[in-house]
């Protein structure tokens, strides 16, 4: 069922009813101009696939596209490539010293990195993995800032076959530990700290506390980013810059089957464990270098890319990196905030190297919004030509702004729809074909087959709500969850079967057949634009001392994005005053990381529950979100829910 509150915010989207059609001259220039397209790829998807395949160097070709055998799927079964080499070496002869990326450090350094550069650094780093008896197979979990040593592990990873498990430079030592407990990686990439807003995130002392309790790891590879003094230990602990030095320059690219893994990115599910997504090689770096060519238009002789988002996340994997790389296009790459050290940082990164196309997040778009028109318009930010966004609905009035005070009210707006399991962007306009409607991410993407249904599975047809749904995989989708096959089929296919996957979205079709997304259905929150699930959050707050019981719920508002709301039972002789919030807030950025931090926190005596003692959270959501309270027939406690309701309210007030 999709939720009431998300229908009221698709009324909110619907009141914007202005279009824009592709501006003339970029829909001449635009890299897909044909709207045939669209029924060609639809007609012979398989031969689509295949043809965007071949834009990428094969050591072997393929022997058949697809191979299906519901839920699983294989691409390009028989084919050998590598991922790295197609990142790098296939554009060394013609294009060796073009820049891959100008790095910005956020205290204000800058380093231009060529091809040649990352793949001399790719191929000595490589050399030392295998020193550090790194064989094909073997997982290297990588924990690190903003800095092109980065992507630099991911392809020296990927050059010898081992798959990377990138853990977000913001997530705590606790979720580190974790992650790399499940993937069991057997050497760790970090560095000794990173810089945000201006102060100095611990990131190896983060490091060592989760290597306390990771029994895989034998070595650890420290990139010196802030210069600080951290501990190193003996045996285990080495210096990036020597081990890199030390190695020789010299490092073929290993041959891999299309369907070998290329790495595993966390991500969180509806329990407390978060889930390994695996994705492999060829169908991956189809999928997203496809995509990157096609919405993103991009013209790699002219174009500066900036794709805003951090590497640990997929968008960074798949559009920071591999995407951009494989297309041999210059990117920007940036350590820090947007807002350090004043709210004008992004513009003068545009302004200073002329970015073209800029990819980022409804809620920094939203942020900027608040922060004014005066900041961007101290720039110069003319060459800005396309503009993207991802992570979340964005709503029409942010999706004009960004269009009008950004873009210069001429740059297209391309809204993409994806998920870290698709790996690569599967709803969105084609710049130079579709008419744009803000809010909209618009349609399907060539060669993908999106659809909304019905609770029964039935197409719901246009002017219709309900379930997205994937009716055939895309290239770059993901194959199962690390280690845990039936929670791949369980999550995904036990809804609609296994021939329909269920990414977890609601959404709307309008009457021109446009997808509108609602927002998750499920027990996941979206929190500026990454996923956190109650129940994480929950069991964070559980385990604090004086924490009794704790329910959470997302807050959605159409303009401010999800917020967590968090309402907690403390235990008998404990207090629920503001000392203790701000405790329990810290004690969730310690397990998890600070964006889990619930944003407000509601004390009560008790939780309403069913006869049968189930937390009803959906009239707590009813609560958050300010609506009419929903069906309390089957509550034990019905008077509770006042109570909660009138200190919700009183606490709302004092945030405004
Ligand atoms: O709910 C959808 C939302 O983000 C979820 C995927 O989160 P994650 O795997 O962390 O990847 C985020 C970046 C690709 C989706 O299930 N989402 C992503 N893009 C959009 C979106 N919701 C609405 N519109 C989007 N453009």
């Amino acid at each position: 069922m999709v939720e009431k509150e998300v229908e009221k915010n698709i009324e909110a989207l619907l009141e914007e009813r202005r279009e824009f059609e592709a501006p003339e001259e970029f829909a001449a220039n635009a890299n897909a101009n044909e709207a045939s397209i669209y029924d060609d790829a639809a007609a012979d998807p398989e031969a689509f696939w295949a043809s965007q395949a071949e834009r990428l160097d094969w050591f072997e070709p393929w022997d058949t596209v697809l191979e299906q055998d519901p839920p699983f799927h294989k691409w390009f079964t028989g084919g050998k490539l590598n991922a790295s080499h197609n990142c790098l070496d296939r554009h060394l002869d013609s294009n060796g010293d073009r820049v891959a990326y100008h790095w910005v450090g956020e205290p204000g350094e800058t380093k231009d990195v060529t091809y040649k550069d990352l793949h001399e650094e790719v191929c000595r780093l490589a050399n030392s993995l295998k020193d550090l008896g790194i064989a094909k197979g073997d997982r290297v979990a990588i924990y690190m800032p903003m800095i092109p040593e980065l992507p630099a592990a991911m392809l020296a990873c990927a050059r010898i076959g081992a798959p990377h498990s990138v853990v977000f430079g913001g997530f705590s030592a606790e979720s580190l530990r974790d992650r790399i407990n499940d993937a069991a990686a057997k050497v760790l990439i970090t560095a000794d700290g990173s810089y945000r807003k201006g102060n100095v995130v611990p990131l190896k002392a983060n490091a060592d506390e989760a290597l306390q309790d990771t029994p895989s790891v034998e070595k650890v590879v420290v990139v010196a980013r802030t210069g600080e003094d951290v501990s190193m230990t003996e045996g285990r602990d080495l210096v990036y810059s020597e081990v890199v030095e030390a190695a020789s320059p010299d490092c073929p690219a290993e041959p891999m089957d299309a369907e070998d893994m290329l790495y595993i990115l966390y991500t969180s599910g509806t329990t407390g464990k978060p889930k390994g997504i695996v994705h492999t090689t060829g169908g991956y770096l189809t999928g997203v270098s496809s995509t990157h060519n096609l919405i993103f238009d991009i013209k790699p002789d002219t174009d500066v890319y900036w794709c805003a988002a951090d590497i640990g996340w997929v968008t960074g994997h798949s559009y920071i990196v591999y995407g951009p790389l494989a297309n041999g296009c210059t990117s920007v790459l940036y350590e820090g905030a947007p807002d350090h050290p004043d709210k004008d940082r992004w513009w003068s990164i545009v302004e200073q190297y002329g970015v073209t196309i800029l990819y980022t997040a409804p809620t920094a778009i939203r942020s900027c919004m608040k922060w004014g028109t005066d900041f961007p318009a101290k720039h110069d930010l003319s060459s800005l030509r396309l503009l993207g966004s991802v992570g979340e609905p964005i709503n029409p009035e942010a999706w004009i702004w960004y269009q009008e005070f950004i873009g210069a009210g001429k740059a297209p707006v391309v809204d993409t729809w994806w998920q870290t399991e698709t790996g690569q962007i599967c709803i969105s306009p084609l710049p130079g074909i579709t008419t744009l409607k803000p809010g909209s991410a618009t349609k399907a993407f060539p060669g993908v087959f999106a659809d909304v249904v019905d609770e029964a599975g039935e197409a719901v047809g246009r002017g219709g709500g309900g379930y997205l749904v994937l009716r055939k995989p895309v290239p770059a989708m993901f194959r199962t969850i690390f280690g845990d096959e039936k929670r791949y089929v369980e999550t995904y296919f036990e809804k609609f079967g296994n021939d329909t996957y269920f990414p977890g979205d609601g959404a709307k079709l309008d009457d021109d057949g446009y997808f509108w997304l609602l927002g998750r259905v499920d027990d996941v929150m979206n929190i500026a634009g990454h996923r956190i699930s109650t129940y994480e959050v929950e069991s964070a707050l559980v385990d604090h001392k004086s924490v009794a019981e704790a329910a959470v719920v997302g807050r959605v508002d159409p303009k401010e994005g999800e917020t967590i709301v968090a309402f907690v039972t403390p235990k008998e002789d404990k207090e629920g005053d503001d000392a203790l919030m701000e405790e329990l807030r810290e004690h969730v950025a310690k397990v998890i990381g600070k964006l889990a931090r619930p944003h407000s926190i509601v004390f009560t005596e008790d939780l309403p529950k069913t006869r049968s003692g189930k937390i009803m959270r959906r009239l707590l959501r009813d609560v958050a979100t300010g609506q009419e309270l929903g069906d309390v027939s089957t509550l034990q406690n019905a008077p509770i829910l006042e109570e909660i309701k009138a200190k919700a309210e009183s606490q709302q007030g004092d945030d405004e």
